[in-house]
């Protein structure tokens, strides 16, 4: 939605010029999803997953800027262990009012698709470059394995000259692993209040365990002299991870999706959800160098298994031997540049519009349980989904949907407090070491769906910046308080939710409705959808 505001001079730039490859810009780019159960064992240890195409993480899509998605999901789970329903989101594609229905949220605005059956998702792109990803938007399924990254080329990159190679090679995905599935850590998670503390860590699906075997590491090749956009992301469902390559620096140019100004940095912390595009030089002496994304996640003494120093990869440039890097298993980032969040700027720059609506989320949880409340509601999926309901006229949502009712092409402020620092959060949030160096400084990490949003007050920093603050989709809230911005320019039932995704289930999510009004005019979705959700009501239990 925030197309709207960009400068002329970037309008300038994108403005297309005849060359053939931009002749398939509108085309259709049609993608099969099989989601199977799998025996994998991402971090030595055998278990079975719920994944896209029987890998982890699932294919990469690839689009070019312009391009529609058209997403066959085909629902083939078997395994009565895990959800055998699911439901697939693009996180960070926009949506456009007309195509709310193929955003994928369950119950928000979808059912989720029955097993045995199949449902097409058609995701126009749009104006929309950069690197996100897909995943199960259904309950935790997504700590199973069904993640995936999703890159929309651009050929005319304001930044090309930035970079040499950008290619499935430099694209990489962290996430946390667990070693069992998710029912049964949900089920104690909701007896318990605390959250399942991960096994593993895996670098583009490949992880160590403490006393596991010795899992060869992934590996990004490079050569010397060549520059190469990393794209890295955060495919986390509870971790927070550093990311760092030893002897090199990193250049952000991305951050979810919006470019920024190049901004060089050693260490970053991303948190869940999380995307960056950061350029690495390989001008370092031919060798092996460590890939570093230790995490934090929850107290490792509830998880003897967890090292958070086995979350790993190899740099390897050509001409060194095949072999792991002989540098020590530092933690490295302490010693480096961390990125601060305030102190990106997007390469064309937006200025926040004043706030026509204010509104404060404060967030809570209620100690030794797994609720969470956003102004005292802990959010609960409706049976119908919201957008069903704002189609079939209905305005009314039960309390606990937690539904904002916002007006059309107004600018709506949300400003999260700052968090108490007392036990029951600090057990519950993210100890995030590397952004503020203060051990007990406490976040999470909220996504809108829909759009995305100015960090006008970034929890990185004590000031507001009204001038030039980064857009972007995932920010950190919590620590000394965060307010974000965004317009209703793109109506629309768009979920609004931490995206550490035990917490999302414990409640700690919310609708942002922008317009009811438009989304009745102008969304009509097919028959196929329609059926979606008359199928999973009739499914027992056991199949949802
Ligand atoms: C999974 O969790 C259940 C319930 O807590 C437990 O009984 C079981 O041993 C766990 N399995 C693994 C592989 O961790
Ligand atoms: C990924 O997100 C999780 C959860 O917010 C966070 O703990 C972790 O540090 C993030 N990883 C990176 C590399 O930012
Ligand atoms: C974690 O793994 C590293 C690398 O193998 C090892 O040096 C370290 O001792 C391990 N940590 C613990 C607590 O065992
Ligand atoms: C919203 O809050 C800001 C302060 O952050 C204030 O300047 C503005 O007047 C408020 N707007 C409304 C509509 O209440
Ligand atoms: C939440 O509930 C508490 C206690 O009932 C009350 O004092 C507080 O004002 C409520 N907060 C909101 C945002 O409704």
């Amino acid at each position: 939605m925030h197309f709207l505001f960009a400068s002329a001079a970037l309008l300038a730039l994108l403005k297309p010029h005849p060359v053939a490859s931009l002749a398939v810009d509108a085309s259709i780019k049609a993608v099969t999803l099989d989601i199977v159960n799998k025996n994998l064992a991402p971090d030595g240890f055998l278990r079975s997953t719920i994944v896209a195409n029987g890998q982890y993480p699932g294919p990469a899509i690839t689009a070019t800027k312009g391009q529609t998605l058209r997403v066959t999901v085909n629902n083939k789970l078997t395994d009565p262990n895990m959800r055998r329903s699911t439901t697939v989101n693009f996180d960070g594609i926009f949506q456009s009012t007309a195509n709310s229905y193929n955003e994928g949220s369950a119950f928000v605005t979808t059912c989720p698709i029955a097993p045995g059956a199949s449902y097409t998702y058609e995701v126009p792109l749009g104006s929309q470059t950069g690197t996100h990803w897909y995943h199960s938007e259904l309950s935790v399924q997504y700590v199973d394995g069904l993640r995936g990254a999703l890159i929309i080329y651009d050929p005319l990159d304001p930044q090309r000259q930035l970079y040499d190679v950008d290619d499935l090679s430099t694209v990489i995905q962290l996430g946390d692993w667990w070693q069992n599935s998710s029912l049964p850590m949900l089920a104690r998670y909701e007896a318990t209040g605390i959250v399942p503390v991960s096994d593993s860590g895996t670098v583009n699906g490949i992880g160590r365990y403490q006393g596991g075997p010795n899992v060869p590491f992934a590996v990004t090749n490079v050569v010397s002299g060549k520059r190469y956009r990393l794209r890295v992301i955060n495919q986390s469902a509870r971790n927070v991870f550093t990311f760092s390559v030893d002897s090199h620096s990193l250049t952000v140019i991305e951050a979810d999706g919006v470019a920024t100004r190049p901004h060089t940095v050693d260490v970053i912390e991303m948190l869940a959800g999380q995307r960056y595009s950061v350029v690495l030089t390989a001008n370092k002496p031919v060798a092996n160098y460590w890939i570093n994304a230790p995490f934090v996640g929850g107290l490792p003494s509830r998880n003897l298994h967890q090292n958070a120093t086995l979350s790993r990869s190899i740099l390897r440039y050509r001409g060194a031997p095949i072999a792991e890097p002989t540098t020590p298993w530092t933690l490295g980032p302490e010693n480096g540049v961390p990125l601060i969040e305030a102190n990106l700027v997007p390469l064309v720059n937006e200025v926040p519009p004043p706030a026509d609506v204010n509104i404060s989320l404060d967030l809570t949880v209620i100690a030794g349980q797994a609720i969470w409340n956003v102004n005292n509601i802990s959010y609960l999926p409706p049976k119908v989904p919201t957008l069903n309901k704002v189609l079939a006229g209905s305005a009314s949502f039960d309390p606990t949907e937690n539904t904002f009712i916002l007006p059309a092409h107004k600018t709506i402020q949300i400003e999260f407090p700052p968090t108490d620092d007392d036990d029951a959060h600090r057990m519950c949030f993210i100890a995030s070491p590397f952004l503020s160096i203060d051990l007990d400084t406490i976040s999470t990490a909220f996504h809108l769906h829909g759009g995305n949003f100015w960090v006008v007050k970034s929890m990185s920093s004590s000031t507001a910046n009204f001038v030039n603050p980064i857009r972007r989709d995932v920010a950190g809230v919590g620590g000394s308080g965060t307010t974000i911005r965004f317009r209703t320019d793109n109506p629309g039932p768009w979920l609004f939710h931490c995206h550490i995704f035990w917490h999302k289930q414990a409640g700690l999510a919310t609708v942002m409705l922008a317009d009811p009004a438009a989304v009745r005019k102008n969304t009509h979705p097919t028959k196929a959808w329609e059926a979606l959700c008359p199928a999973y009501n009739a499914l027992p239990v056991e199949l949802q």
